[in-house]
């Protein structure tokens, strides 16, 4: 569906200054709506070449009412004979009320309020209820109503919205949040019931109606505020955290004269709580990433040590070995940590584990290059991990036997090992390529029983549901390793949760 603003750019020859002027409009229009009883379309005069007719720019509901129009009209046409009264209304620049035949049984009441920049109308705001809902019920109803023709008289004086627009941290008010009237002394003349409770909740005891704002317990300086600034002053209490209340004072201006305001309230309390909670758990998820962090720091000095009292090559071979295994898993343990979201891009992940591999190398019998070429893109945070392992095992034997026994070339041209990242629709690509001696004589995957390629093997197929395979470079020398795995697998578990398909 296209913006109010792409509407205004295609059918209107209106400036950015008035397409401004609508949107800060229709960004505060719900409570306009909901004040009404009524459904508030937004029509403006076509332009341009051979544009006639008027175009519609938007289209609210109430939450106080129920919608005469269920259909999305937003975008159409409108023929002049179709809607008379906004016609008149953009004729004359005068708010204009009438009643117009839709469909075949219905009648509507239309107010329509001319919308002013500088003094030109550029828009006309319809107000359009059924016409046998015309006659208001309560107390309530006929003060929003009121109400609602005040701003929409500032609408046509050019007051509303306001100049300098607060730019709305907070949702949008609408009256269901609770609604107090004050007028020009700041006297409360009226109070919805949620406002009530609001109050209530303040501590305040007394009736509310007659009160002054000031005494009710909000914050005293804000109708004084959006006197003085002609504007919407928005304040939040947060009462020794008991109570956290919002509250939009919107002041009912007459030229330069404030004659009252509207405050909503909202109350606010449960969000908040939420958000502290939110905080301590996000403390707490820290903290214990890096207790973790340091309980892998642990396990690998713990290996260290262990491995200097050995005699043996072989076992100490066997504990470097964990020890680099238990870096690799810190590596992607740390980035995980860092990312705000779960979600990493594997790729970042793959400098930090070359680096943990050239580490391992003591005395290197040839200088190694590694390169990286292709993004991975962002896997689920387990798969991550046991991705990062495979990973590091299939580097890790590139610099153990690739190059084991082999003479350094007179150039002192280093040993290539070149890393291949290839997110396809169906699957990702994972490939290493080595320039070194390549596999021994007769080598079977099935049947090595290495214990780097076994933990490949076992975690690309059970837990990746993948492939891997080793050959030979066809041109040339050296060794390839693929490890394909399934798009399937590479999504979240959000990813899964989708409609279960009768
Ligand atoms: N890139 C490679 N180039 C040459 N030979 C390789 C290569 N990768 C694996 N191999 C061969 O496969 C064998 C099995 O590898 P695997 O990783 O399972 O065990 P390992 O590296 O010998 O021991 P570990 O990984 O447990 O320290 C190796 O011993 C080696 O002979
Ligand atoms: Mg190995």
């Amino acid at each position: 569906m296209a913006t109010l603003s792409e509407l205004c750019r295609e059918h209107t020859t209106m400036s950015e200054a008035e397409r401004d002027h609508l949107q800060d409009l229709t960004s505060l229009w719900g409570l306009l709506a909901d004040l009404s009883f009524a459904d508030l379309l937004l029509y403006a005069p076509k332009a341009g070449e051979g544009q006639t007719g008027l175009v519609l720019l938007g289209h609210m509901r109430p939450t106080t009412g129920v919608t005469l129009y269920r259909a999305d009209l937003v975008g159409q046409t409108f023929s002049p004979d179709r809607r008379p009264v906004v016609d008149e209304c953009l004729a004359n620049g005068v708010i204009t009320e009438g009643l117009v035949q839709i469909g075949a049984d219905r009648e509507v009441s239309i107010r329509a309020v001319p919308v002013r920049v500088d003094g030109q109308v550029v828009a006309v705001l319809a107000r359009e209820r059924l016409f046998s809902e015309d006659r208001p019920a309560t107390v309530q109803e006929r003060t929003y109503r009121r109400v609602f023709r005040r701003f929409a008289d500032m609408i046509d004086r050019g007051d509303f919205p306001y100049q300098e627009e607060e730019r709305l941290r907070h949702r949008t008010p609408r009256v269901g949040d609770g609604l107090l009237l004050v007028d020009a002394e700041g006297h409360i003349e009226f109070a919805s019931p949620n406002a009530v409770s609001a109050l209530h909740r303040l501590g305040m005891r007394r009736a509310a109606v007659g009160s002054r704002l000031e005494d009710t317990g909000l914050e005293a300086t804000m109708l004084r505020q959006a006197f003085a600034r002609r504007a919407a002053v928005i304040s939040e209490l947060d009462e020794g955290r008991e109570v956290a209340l919002v509250s939009h004072c919107l002041p009912l201006l007459d030229g330069r004269t404030a004659t009252g305001a509207i405050v909503l309230v909202r109350d606010v309390t449960d969000l908040r709580r939420r958000d502290r909670q939110l905080v301590s758990k996000d403390t707490t998820i820290r903290e214990i990433h890096h207790r973790v962090k340091n309980n892998l720091q642990t396990i690998s000095s713990l290996l260290r040590l262990q491995g200097r009292r050995l005699k043996s090559v072989e076992a100490r071979a066997a504990l470097e070995e964990s020890v680099r295994r238990v870096a690799a898993i810190a590596v992607v343990h740390e980035t995980l940590a860092q990312s705000p979201d779960d979600d990493v891009a594997f790729t970042d992940l793959v400098r930090p584990l070359v680096r943990v591999v050239e580490e391992s190398v003591s005395s290197p019998e040839r200088p190694l290059s590694f390169t990286v070429e292709g993004e991975a893109g962002v896997l689920p945070s387990q798969m991550t991990t046991t991705l990062a392992v495979v990973l590091t095992e299939l580097l890790q034997n590139a610099v153990d036997h690739a190059y084991r026994g082999a003479t350094v070339p007179e150039s002192g041209e280093p040993g290539r090992v070149h890393i291949v990242l290839d997110r396809r629709t169906d699957m990702l690509l994972v490939r290493v390529t080595d320039d070194g001696v390549g596999l021994p004589e007769g080598f079977n995957l099935a049947e090595s029983d290495g214990l780097g390629l076994t933990i490949v093997r076992t975690f690309v197929e059970s837990e990746l549901g993948g492939t891997i395979t080793l050959s030979p470079v066809k041109k040339g020398t050296g060794t390839v390793a693929e490890v394909r795995i399934p798009s399937s697998r590479l999504s979240g578990p959000w990813d899964d949760a989708q409609e279960p398909v009768a």
